[in-house]
């Protein structure tokens, strides 16, 4: 029965929306914006773990090294930021699923490469906006198949887990945070909980834009105000799935708005 429900909750919510295919997103001409942030490794290494790990070694072999280690890792990110302060995190199932190669995660053409709504609006936003894109992934890896992927994030939302993040950053030297992410059961997915969960932004504003089959933003700024009291949040903007491929002009005029000029980078 529950299974059918959700079958038939995501028929409805995903119908236009899956599979998303090139739109102008394709033909536009290749912009790149610069990442931040751990990739996330093969296995359950976090990039904070590996980090640590590698600075014990350091430590065993040559002490001295270790302040080097240290003070390079700590400066170099906020030294990055200091360009724009603007942070794009965002995160997608296509770049946190389990089996790439059996996959109906949706996916958009964006300079010539396939990934997932999310990222291809996030990469819109770094360019224009001169930001550091930065991925949330998940040390635990999503069913990239729809209803187990439903069920998956249905579950995880019961329990209210915050499943623990791979990828870290340096947030000191931002004050402007997008953060880019699908709607997930009429809310944020639980791994963009877990971010909020682990980074204060007090003081900084933070921009939600998200993609969607019809719930818009859901329930985001009151959910990210709850979250960072501390931290100014702004209305957002946000893309339906399936138009997300011929959508760059609009967040452009978006960001336009909010006083972006765009052609930084
Ligand atoms: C588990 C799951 C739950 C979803 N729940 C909603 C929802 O409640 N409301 C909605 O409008 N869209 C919902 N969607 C649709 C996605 O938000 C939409 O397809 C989005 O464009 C996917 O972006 P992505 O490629 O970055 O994953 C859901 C999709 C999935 C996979």
């Amino acid at each position: 029965m529950k299974k059918m429900m959700t079958i038939a909750v995501l028929a409805a919510l995903l119908l236009a929306g899956c599979g998303s295919s090139a739109g102008d997103g394709g033909t536009r001409p290749a912009q790149t914006a610069r990442s931040v942030g751990g990739a996330k490794s093969e296995g359950t290494v976090s990039s904070e773990e590996s980090s640590e790990a590698a600075i014990n070694e350091a430590d065993e072999e040559d002490p001295s090294k270790t302040a080097d280690v240290t003070a390079a890792e700590e400066s170099a990110p906020a030294e990055e930021s200091a360009a724009s302060g603007i942070l794009v995190a965002y995160f997608t199932p296509a770049e946190n699923g389990e089996n790439d190669a059996i996959t109906s995660a949706s996916r958009v053409s964006f300079s010539g490469e396939d990934m997932g709504n999310a990222e291809a609006m996030a990469n819109v936003v770094a360019a224009y906006t001169g930001g550091d894109l930065f991925s949330i992934q998940t040390v635990k890896d999503y069913p990239l198949e729809y209803n187990a992927l439903a069920d998956e994030a249905k579950a995880e939302q019961d329990a209210g887990e915050l499943p623990e993040l791979a990828t870290a950053v340096d947030i000191s030297g931002y004050d402007t945070v997008f953060v880019v992410y699908p709607i997930w059961w009429y809310t944020m997915p639980q791994p963009i909980y877990s971010f909020f969960d682990k980074y204060d932004f007090s003081d900084k504003t933070i921009i939600p834009v998200t993609t969607h089959e019809g719930s818009g933003l859901a329930d985001s700024v009151s959910s990210i105000s709850a979250l960072e009291p501390g931290a100014a949040v702004l209305d957002g903007f946000s893309v339906k799935g399936a138009d997300v491929g011929g959508s760059s002009e609009d967040i452009e005029e978006w960001l336009n708005g909010l006083g972006y000029q765009g052609g930084i980078r």
